[in-house]
């Protein structure tokens, strides 16, 4: 065998390794993304995420039956209500959770709350930082008004440091490295943050967290444009992919699972930010509602939903006429090709005169809304701005729209109309309830149910101001 050094070109965006250099990552289109690294990497990057003793096949596997006793696995309460919901009722012993976000969204700031909460509860809990000095993590521990004597903190970086320490420690529920992009083994030739060393090191760790049976937090940072370079490439890895967003000029948080194999995919955590750290939401419709101004034209009230959450939020429209060419369409919150269409359908089915107007949409709070089914408020929205004319108090709004103008079923109305019910709400639009009987829809104490079967129906209701 030949003993030249080889060497491999990687993409930091997607993974795939090239044997010669170019400006563009053939895989995945990115620009300027490859970078050299010794190829031997290969050897410890490419070993297959299997647990506990990885190695030489050392005998027979064996089958059972689909039937058969399957106990639900048990799970730690991390003491943060919300993290625990969107974990699916708390960590899994021996699981492992990978936390992406933007840098300075508050991931450190979850971690250290859930670990010191975890630890309070009396369970050995390590918290691992590449990134900050035990004396910084001490004084933000101090600053968020943290007491947990009992929680571990260490300041490394060096996986085979952390693994050997950890293999000699017994008992431990959690262990926390923060981030993933600081960890590093000295056998793989590229620098802290590539996605070889990402890789590698992230094995290396989900190695030990399933082989020694404690719960392990992976905390990754993202890029602006979502695309986790880096921590991506350990997303087949490990058991929950968990993403922390928000806006920044805005103080609340959404932790959303994006895979989970102990629970469901789309539960959500809210979160508030506060000087004292991150404050659970447990109400977040109140949240997103508090700024609302009364009744004012242009305004709906939507009743979604953010996985099985019900949350009720403000669609804000306003018009103006436009005195150039071609009319401006402004979308902040929601789609830019929805918005269009039910502009389209306004016009054509229900004759309001938007054409020579610019239409501005907002979703209050700064949260974004991906459910047909805020069409209808949105319509609200629009037909309340065009007449000038406020929706009618205390008013909710869901319901999908299709081409015609017709106003279609959309999931989960019985949630929607709970939410709606205990934030006072008292009349809501929907779509005519089709099923019969007992499995029809019926109105909670104190709601008056509105049922439109057409947009026009709705935008009857408003009438223009100058006649
Ligand atoms: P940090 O948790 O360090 O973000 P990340 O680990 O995702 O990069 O938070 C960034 C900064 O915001 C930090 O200086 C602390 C501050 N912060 C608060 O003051 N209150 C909060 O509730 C949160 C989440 C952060
Ligand atoms: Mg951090």
């Amino acid at each position: 065998m030949s003993k030249r050094p080889q060497t491999r070109f990687v993409c930091q965006a997607c993974g795939a390794a090239w044997p010669k250099w170019s400006g563009r990552c053939e895989a995945c289109g990115e620009w300027n993304t490859l970078v050299e690294e010794a190829a031997d990497s290969r050897a410890a990057s490419a070993r297959p995420a299997t647990t506990g003793s990885a190695g030489r096949g050392a005998g027979r596997i064996g089958f059972v039956g689909l039937d058969g006793a399957a106990e639900p696995p048990p799970r730690y309460g991390t003491g943060i209500a919300e993290l625990d919901r969107v974990l699916g009722g708390g960590l899994v012993p021996a699981s492992v959770v990978l936390v992406g976000g933007d840098p300075g969204i508050g991931k450190s700031t979850l971690m250290l709350q859930a670990a010191a909460a975890m630890a309070s509860a009396g369970r050995r809990v390590l918290y691992i930082s590449g990134e900050e000095a035990v004396d910084q993590l001490r004084l933000r521990a101090r600053r968020l008004g943290l007491t947990a004597p009992t929680l571990e903190l260490a300041a490394a970086i060096n996986v085979v440091d952390i693994a050997q320490t950890l293999e000699a420690m017994s008992d431990i529920a959690l262990v926390v490295i923060d981030s993933i992009q600081t960890m590093w083994l000295e056998t793989i030739e590229s620098a802290p943050g590539s996605v070889s060393q990402v890789r590698s090191s992230g094995f290396e760790l989900i190695r030990l967290a399933k082989s020694r049976g404690f719960g392990m937090i992976l905390v990754g940072h993202v890029t602006k444009e979502g695309a986790i370079a880096g921590p991506r490439v350990l997303e087949h890895m490990v058991d929950a992919v968990l993403y922390f967003e928000g806006d920044r000029g805005h103080q609340f948080r959404i932790l959303r699972a994006a895979k989970n194999r102990y629970g469901a995919t789309d539960e959500i955590g809210v979160f508030e930010m506060t000087d004292r750290g991150l404050a659970e939401v447990p109400n977040p419709s109140a949240l997103f509602l508090a700024e609302r101004r009364g009744n004012i034209a242009g305004s709906a009230v939507f009743a979604g939903l953010e996985g099985t959450r019900p949350v009720l939020l403000e669609v804000q429209a306003l018009l103006s006429p436009n005195a150039g060419s071609s009319p401006r369409r402004a979308v902040v919150g929601w789609d830019g090709g929805r918005l269009a269409m039910l502009l389209a359908v306004l016009e054509a089915r229900c004759g309001l005169k938007l054409a020579g107007m610019d239409v501005y949409l907002n979703v209050a709070g700064g949260l974004r809304i991906g459910e047909p089914a805020a069409d209808l408020a949105v319509a609200a929205a629009l037909a309340s701005a065009a007449a000038n004319q406020p929706t009618s108090a205390g008013s909710v709004y869901f319901g999908e729209v299709g081409l015609s103008g017709e106003v279609r079923q959309v999931a989960q109305a019985e949630a929607r109309l709970k939410e709606a019910q205990k934030l006072g709400f008292e009349h809501v639009f929907l779509p005519r309830r089709i099923a019969r009987g007992r499995n029809r829809l019926v109105a909670p104490d104190g709601v008056r149910l509105e049922e439109i079967g057409h947009l026009s129906d709705l935008t009857a209701s408003f009438t223009p101001e100058e006649g």
